[in-house]
């Protein structure tokens, strides 16, 4: 259950005037995986769980930051004039981040701020946590200050804060899915040239369930940047004989043409997985918008498979909920979702037959791996924006 937000916000900063409260969500990827910074499609969904943002602003210039989800760091201090990324901050360099790249980029933030964050994703699960901290601390900045600001750049300047000031080398598609998130919707969004459009999720008697592994992962340790730079090694080999931009313009008959151009084979694998799952993102959107969705569910099954094989992002954990998932009635499609490495996978399961899937797939879960899995129903919600009263 929810925190009273109000009663703690003021009990915290000791405060008696009201703040405003902002949200942005978590999001979901039906499929399109590390296929973002490769120049290709991604199907994201934003997601009602997220990360809620309390804030007031100060008469001075400090910036007073508290997360109920990490009570024992306390509150945060610091000043306007000094937001470089500190270790001490912890979790605060996330919204330290975007208010430094906000106003470097010419939105005036005139003053300091009391700002207390609540989430209810959890933290590296694969459910973008931290591109949620970043919006909800943009939509913050743009009500509080009253700021002009595109919401295509707010994303980008999401990006940029992990990509500069925290230190993942992370696409766009975290930002993009909960800043242009919209309920009932998934996005295809094309990552090259950033046209997108939205698509409606009907699974009638069928609901998305969140699986999370309780692995955790911390994408900045991980081998992610490692996988990026693979598949430009493997962009700059093809691009000897090939006039393209990124794999992402590859079809798959033109990748098995080219591949031997790529020195490495495991790099080979690597841009195999990219040419391939963005062309298995383009079919899905198509098979959806038919109302195949048992077509849709087996390109979430090769997503997965692909990921696992020529991508090497799964591990044991994901690897046992998606194929024990594959096995149980009613279920349509089970993959990873996010960056991998642990964290969660999504299966499209019948209504009827989601207490059995529970109940067998968290038991042979636990048999094989010695802790359980978490389930969530995934409700597709609306993205970053201020929470009205009554709302909360
Ligand atoms: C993480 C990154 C995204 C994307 C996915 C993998 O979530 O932040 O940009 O690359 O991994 O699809």
């Amino acid at each position: 259950m929810k925190p009273d937000l109000h009663y703690e916000f003021q009990s915290i900063f000791n405060s008696t005037e009201a703040p405003r409260t902002f949200f942005a969500p978590g999001r979901i990827n039906l499929i399109g995986e590390h296929t973002d910074y490769n120049g290709g499609h991604v199907f994201p969904a934003s997601i009602s769980f997220g990360t809620y943002a309390l804030a007031r602003k100060r008469d001075d210039q400090r910036l007073r930051f508290y997360s109920l989800n990490f009570a024992h760091t306390g509150i945060i201090e610091c000043d306007l004039s000094d937001l470089s990324n500190n270790e001490v901050h912890d979790w605060a360099n996330f919204p330290k981040g975007m208010i430094k790249f906000m106003g470097e980029s010419g939105y005036a933030i005139s003053s300091g701020m009391d700002i207390l964050f609540y989430g209810n994703i959890p933290n590296g699960a694969g459910l973008s946590s931290s591109a949620s901290i970043e919006m909800v601390t943009g939509v913050l900045l743009e009500g509080l200050f009253d700021l002009d600001i595109e919401r295509l750049q707010m994303i980008q300047l999401g990006q940029q804060v992990e990509n500069n000031y925290i230190g993942v080398n992370s696409g766009i598609m975290d930002q993009f899915a909960i800043g242009k998130g919209k309920k009932d919707h998934a996005i295809l969004l094309n990552c090259q040239t950033l046209d997108y459009q939205y698509a409606p999720i009907q699974l009638n008697d069928h609901v998305i369930m969140i699986i999370n592994t309780n692995k955790q992962r911390t994408l900045a340790g991980s081998k992610y940047n490692e996988r990026r730079a693979q598949c430009e090694q493997a962009l700059a080999d093809l691009q000897q004989e090939l006039t393209i931009e990124s794999l992402g313009d590859l079809t798959n008959e033109q990748f098995e043409q080219h591949k031997h151009l790529i020195q490495d084979k495991t790099n080979r694998q690597r841009a195999k997985h990219a040419v391939y799952e963005n062309q298995r993102t383009l079919e899905a959107l198509q098979q959806l918008q038919q109302g195949h969705v048992e077509a849709f569910g087996r390109l979430m099954n090769e997503s997965h498979q692909s990921l696992q094989l020529d991508y090497e992002v799964t591990g044991i954990e994901l690897d046992t909920i998606a194929q024990t998932a594959w096995e149980q009635p009613g279920v349509i499609g089970a993959r990873m979702t996010g960056a991998g490495f642990g964290g969660c996978a999504i299966a499209i399961v019948e209504k009827n037959q989601v207490d059995n899937f529970k109940d067998n797939v968290n038991r042979i879960y636990h048999s094989k791996i010695g802790y359980e899995a978490t389930f969530y129903t995934a409700a597709i919600g609306d993205g970053a924006r201020e929470l009205t009263e009554g709302v909360l």
